[in-house]
């Protein structure tokens, strides 16, 4: 099995590019060693803090935060970071030539009870003539994302990654502490009979999904005319990697619960890094209105609609909001 640089250097990923993800997965594998141990090692369970999200921080959503960043920063090839779990962006080295955006540990929830969870990164070019400590930096699309991965701490620790060549799954070996590659140019089926959505918040969706659902629900005696699987793992990266293995349609619509805030994924550090995995395996990444690698952000924090997998099932659905 090919090791994680030559398989860059295969896709002719730059040096300075390669240098900087493993840095960043010296950070996963770390992060991966403390989530084994953290009943044994007190890990268990919230802090007293909510982050800028408004959400209580499990304490190894904040062990998992420090480590990727200080390992970051430190290296000298970041221009700055932003997280989910900070305020604002962090400034790095001046004359770092990237910027990193992460989601540190999603699926918090999933922590306390021993199921998955994992680490989401992007990386960006940073400008120029812009100051590290400028979070404007951050304002850029996905479409110019330059890598976007999550590692999963499954019962394989999994690194799924895109350098705009592809999408490819890795393993990590810990017989000699690198990632392994074990799947090059994975493919989304683009047809699918299964479905990922939190069915709990039904009666605050808009009328176009509550339709779409419904079809799915009503099986092969309804208009589509076959029978639909359900999945919900409350964890972004769990359900992205089914989507990725097997097909599927993974969405978190706009909903009515709060008025200020219709959506609850990031577009920083969830949706547009699954979003480029999810299209360079051939599948769609979408909200109701457009492509979410076409948003241009106006904030770091900002949450979108998502609406991805199979072709054409996110096809389908879309076809309810026309
Ligand atoms: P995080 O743990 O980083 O806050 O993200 C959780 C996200 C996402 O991963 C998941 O799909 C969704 O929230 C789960 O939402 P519900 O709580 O509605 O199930
Ligand atoms: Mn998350
Ligand atoms: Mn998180």
């Amino acid at each position: 099995m090919q090791r994680l640089a030559p398989a860059l250097r295969q896709d002719n990923v730059p040096l300075d590019l390669i240098a900087l993800i493993k840095t960043i997965l010296a950070a996963t594998k770390e992060i991966s060693f403390r989530v084994s141990q953290a009943h044994l090692g007190g890990l268990m369970g919230s802090t007293l803090d909510e982050n800028i999200q408004g959400e209580i921080q499990k304490k190894l959503d904040v062990v998992a935060n420090e480590l990727f960043k200080d390992i970051l920063l430190e290296s000298g090839f970041v221009k700055a970071i932003s997280s989910e779990e900070e305020d604002s962006s962090v400034a790095g080295e001046q004359t770092g030539k990237y910027i990193v955006s992460f989601d540190p540990l999603d699926g918090s929830s999933n922590i306390d009870i021993n199921s998955l969870i994992g680490t989401i990164f992007s990386i960006h070019e940073a400008p120029e003539h812009m100051e590290a400590s400028n979070p404007d930096m951050f304002k850029q699309s996905g479409n110019r994302q330059v890598c976007a991965g999550y590692v999963l701490y499954g019962p394989s620790t999994m690194l799924v990654m895109t350098t705009g060549s592809g999408t490819h799954f890795y393993v990590l070996d810990r017989t000699h502490g690198g990632y392994l590659l074990v799947k090059r140019n994975v493919q989304v089926p683009e047809d699918t009979q299964e479905f990922a959505i939190n069915m709990s918040n039904q009666r605050f969706w808009q009328e176009p999904m509550q339709n779409y659902i419904n079809d799915l629900l009503a099986g092969d005696t309804g208009p589509r005319a076959k029978n639909f699987n359900m999945r919900w793992i409350a964890a972004m990266v769990g359900d992205i990697h089914r989507v990725l293995c097997r097909g599927g349609i993974f969405t978190y619509p706009a909903d009515s619960r709060n008025a200020e805030q219709p959506y609850k994924l990031r577009l920083m550090y969830e949706a547009n890094p699954m979003s480029f995995l999810i299209e360079q395996a051939g599948g769609l990444a979408m909200t109701s209105q457009g492509r979410i690698m076409d948003i241009e952000p106006s904030s770091i924090h900002q949450r979108v609609e998502v609406i991805m997998g199979s072709k054409n099932e996110v096809e389908a659905c879309l076809g309810y909001y026309k």
